[in-house]
């Protein structure tokens, strides 16, 4: 008979009926009586595994017992049944047991004891199988299927921007360069290296936003999102810079300032929503680990209720002019806000997330509106607490003359962005947007503290594995 294969998921959420079933996975403990043993067993689909139940006038376990080891592959028949053992409904007493592949003790690392996540990121290949990780995992599966419902649910379109770029969209210049060129030999003309013998016959990087393009886009198709890698050559490392991370870019044509912190709000919402909605199990789990403030599903529901509050940058500044705190870095008009500035304000002055809007326009990026004062921009950073800034966005600047000028100013070549002018110049439109740090949003919800356990993956200066 071919027994179906459920997920212990399934298991535990009570969809599978008593019955039979064939169960694949992974040992993750194990214990032996002289008649009785006890597998748990995984399959990555849970926080808690499924115990196993070989009862030995059944089950021949002195043939395989040495092979039964933490991190060894099992597939089994038998019954799934109610569990007489306290803390657990569901039981799987074992007919048949395979172990598919060993994994010896003495050296796999990932044994019964808790883990340190520094340990756990020496060992990126077998992380995953740890509880912690594996439960980011499913977090962050499920929270970018909430990124692309909420946009497709509201008429914006998925737009892919490219990995690939010729332009530098936040003007700063930490771009890692892409080319084929022999760097033993590189070609050179009139002293200086000739990407005309480049892959792309010119200059060429990742790209740190698809902003730009996405711009493109939305004064095409009016309202579009993109969700892709982007990437940051800057030397930061911090425990909230990866150098490459994802980044979630809407773009409206005709929002302004106002319908873009609403969208932005709406967005953080319901992606908190999604995430308490289908992860109650790992949110609960993250709330057991020691590092995870005692308050995080608490703060989560809060937000998922409240609306947002916004402050001027000026009114920021006068607020932290005028705290009783000692900053590292001196407080006054004109400076960009750093992460001991962004906690002040959400942690301890408004106790929640924060929208700081109209920020000097020297400290931000060329294309953002600027007001009438002439000293600031139409831009906005949503600042939540334990992470500070966890999105950024503005009003575009959609007068071809001012944004020009900026261009000017900045020593931004219009060679360079003849195309971003033309959208200026073509039927231009106000339109705004805003970019989410995925991961950035990823430490918000389950309380992670480093940004380099919530990626797969983690890229930073000096690191990367795989
Ligand atoms: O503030 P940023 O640099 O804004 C942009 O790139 C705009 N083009 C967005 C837009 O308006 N379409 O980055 C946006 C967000 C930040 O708020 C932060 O959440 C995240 O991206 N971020 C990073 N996350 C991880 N590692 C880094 N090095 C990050 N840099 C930015
Ligand atoms: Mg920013």
């Amino acid at each position: 008979m071919n027994l179906q294969t459920p997920t212990i998921k399934s298991i535990h959420s009570g969809e599978m009926p008593l019955g039979e079933y064939k169960l694949r996975g992974w040992v993750r403990t194990h214990r032996h009586s002289k008649s009785v043993s006890f597998i748990e067993l995984t399959d990555g689909t849970s926080v808690k595994g499924l115990q196993l139940v070989l009862d030995h006038t059944v089950v021949n376990v002195s043939e395989i017992q040495a092979d039964i080891q933490t991190g060894a592959s099992l597939e089994t028949e038998g019954r799934l049944v109610a569990s007489p053992a306290k803390g657990q409904k569901y039981e799987f007493q074992v007919a048949t047991l395979k172990v598919v592949g060993t994994a010896d003790p003495a050296s796999y690392p990932l044994q019964k004891k808790g883990h340190s996540l520094e340990f756990l990121r020496e060992i990126l290949h077998l992380r995953p199988r740890s509880n912690t990780i594996g439960a980011i995992a499913r977090v962050r599966s499920h929270a970018a299927m909430a990124v692309h419902r909420f946009f497709q649910e509201r008429g914006f379109y998925y737009i892919t921007s490219p990995v690939i770029t010729t332009s530098d969209c936040e003007g700063a210049g930490a771009m890692f360069r892409v080319t084929t060129l022999d760097l033993l030999n590189v070609p050179r003309r009139e002293g200086k290296v000739n990407f005309e013998e480049d892959f792309f016959k010119g200059e060429a990087s990742l790209t740190v936003s698809g902003q730009l393009e996405g711009e493109i886009y939305a004064t095409a198709l009016s309202k579009i999102y993109t969700f892709g890698p982007t990437f940051r050559a800057e030397n930061s490392n911090t425990t909230r810079h990866l150098a490459e991370f994802w980044m979630i870019e809407p773009e409206a044509a005709f929002y302004e300032l106002e319908d873009n912190m609403q969208l932005a709000w709406d967005f953080l919402v319901y992606l908190v929503k999604y995430v308490l909605d289908h992860c109650k199990e790992e949110l609960e789990f993250f709330l057991g680990r020691e590092w995870t403030d005692k308050s995080l599903i608490e703060s989560l529901n809060k937000l998922a209720a409240s609306s947002y509050e916004v402050m001027d940058y000026s009114e920021a500044i006068r607020i932290l002019e005028k705290s009783p705190k000692r900053f590292d870095f001196p407080v006054s008009w004109g400076m960009d806000l750093q992460f001991e500035h962004e906690r002040y304000l959400t942690d301890e002055h408004v106790k929640g997330p924060l929208f700081v809007v109209n920020y000097p326009k020297d400290i931000k990026a060329f294309y953002m509106r600027v007001n009438d004062d002439g000293k600031t921009v139409r831009a906005m950073d949503l600042l939540a607490p334990r992470i500070g800034e966890i999105l950024g966005g503005s009003q575009r600047e959609e007068r071809h003359d001012v944004l020009l000028n900026r261009m000017q100013e900045m020593d931004l070549p219009e060679e360079t962005y003849w195309w971003y002018l033309d959208l200026r110049r073509f039927g231009s439109v106000p339109h705004s947007g805003f970019g989410l740090g995925f991961e950035r949003f990823l430490m918000y919800v389950t309380g992670m503290q480093n940004i380099r356990d919530v990626i797969p993956f983690p890229r930073f200066p000096g690191y990367a594995k795989f």
